[in-house]
């Protein structure tokens, strides 16, 4: 009646929603992969300037490793959160499939096209009959929904979502291939001595921020147009600040984000730049914390500084 949506005595089933339990799992297992394809692209990096590397060595290792388990538990981890998703959020996934027509006996799975939200369908599209129903609802004969169920100003953009969804199960699966490709190199022992799978994992380096961001896109334009799903339209939470303010904060957050990023990118990559040194001995000295979570620049004296 105030037009504010406050749950009754607690914010808790808020935060632990129905989709909880996947977006946590699917995130969490998203940013393991992120870091294990950023070691591995490093140390594959190296090990092709010199294979003898030890350090560079241990990178590839463990970094192809951790992906060759954690990618197929994404990909599990996103099939189930795409259930959880289809309950709870239809629209979304029927525009991440480009379903703009319902099934009744069975939905193809359309693996490319050219989804088109002003004329209701998605042009070229390549299909593979009833394997969408088959992953969707477990059953090649399942009917499901259209987008053309739902009111033409209650649908999500299909083409953003379409290709967004791809690029995430795209760069999944190739992650799904480099984690086998260590592995039979592993078995066959020529881990470090296959220069295309060096090659494979510095080019599969970034591929995580982008999985991770294509899999944000995917979930944030897929709710629209709602802010609180099927209660209050984003279009009716919007502040009532005139559009040069939220312009000069937007160019604010531009440049202050550009330089900050754009520096610690930068002293990232030139620590990534140095190659891991022969022999470099184990860390000796413990960083002091100071109250907060900053480390501080001095050093507790190690056991044997101590005694000397
Ligand atoms: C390969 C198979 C994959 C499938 C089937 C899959 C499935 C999904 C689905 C259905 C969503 C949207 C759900 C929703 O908003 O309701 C999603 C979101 C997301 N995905 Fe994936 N995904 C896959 C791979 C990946 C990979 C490889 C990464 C990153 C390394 C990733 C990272 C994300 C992230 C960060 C989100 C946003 C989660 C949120 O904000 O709640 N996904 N995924």
């Amino acid at each position: 009646a105030q037009g504010q949506f406050v749950p009754a005595g607690s914010w808790l089933p808020i935060i632990f929603n129905p989709s909880f339990p996947y977006r946590l799992t699917h995130t969490v297992i998203a940013a393991f992969l992120t870091t294990a394809l950023v070691v591995a692209g490093v140390g594959g990096w190296h090990l092709l300037r010199d294979r003898a590397n030890l350090g560079a060595r241990k990178m590839l290792a463990m970094g192809l490793g951790m992906v060759a388990v954690m990618a197929p538990l994404q990909i599990l981890a996103g099939d189930e959160h795409g259930l959880n998703t289809l309950e709870h959020q239809p629209a979304k996934v029927l525009a991440m499939e480009g379903h703009y027509d319902a099934h009744p006996d069975g939905a193809p799975l359309i693996l490319f096209g050219l989804p088109s939200d002003r004329d209701e369908r998605v042009r070229y599209a390549v299909e593979i009959p009833r394997l969408s129903s088959l992953i969707l609802r477990h059953d090649p004969d399942a009917p499901l929904p259209g987008l053309k169920d739902f009111a033409r100003d209650r649908r999500p953009p299909a083409a953003i979502l379409f290709w967004s969804f791809r690029i995430m199960v795209g760069l999944g699966l190739a992650m799904l291939m480099l984690g086998v490709w260590g592995l039979w190199a592993r078995w066959r022992r020529r881990l470090y001595d296959t220069p295309w799978l060096h090659r494979a994992a510095v080019a599969m380096g970034p591929a995580g921020f982008v999985a991770v961001l294509a899999g944000w896109i995917t979930t944030e334009v897929g709710r629209q147009p709602w802010v609180i799903y099927g209660h209050m339209l984003t279009a009716d939470a919007r502040s009532p600040i005139a559009a040069p303010a939220v312009a000069t904060s937007l160019a604010a957050f531009v440049v202050v984000y550009f330089a900050v990023f754009g520096l610690g990118v930068l002293y990232v990559l030139r620590l990534i730049a140095k190659p891991p040194e022969a022999h470099e001995a184990e860390p000796r000295r413990t960083p002091r914390h100071a109250a907060g979570i900053t480390p501080v620049a001095t050093f507790e004296p190690t056991n044997r500084e101590k005694d000397a």
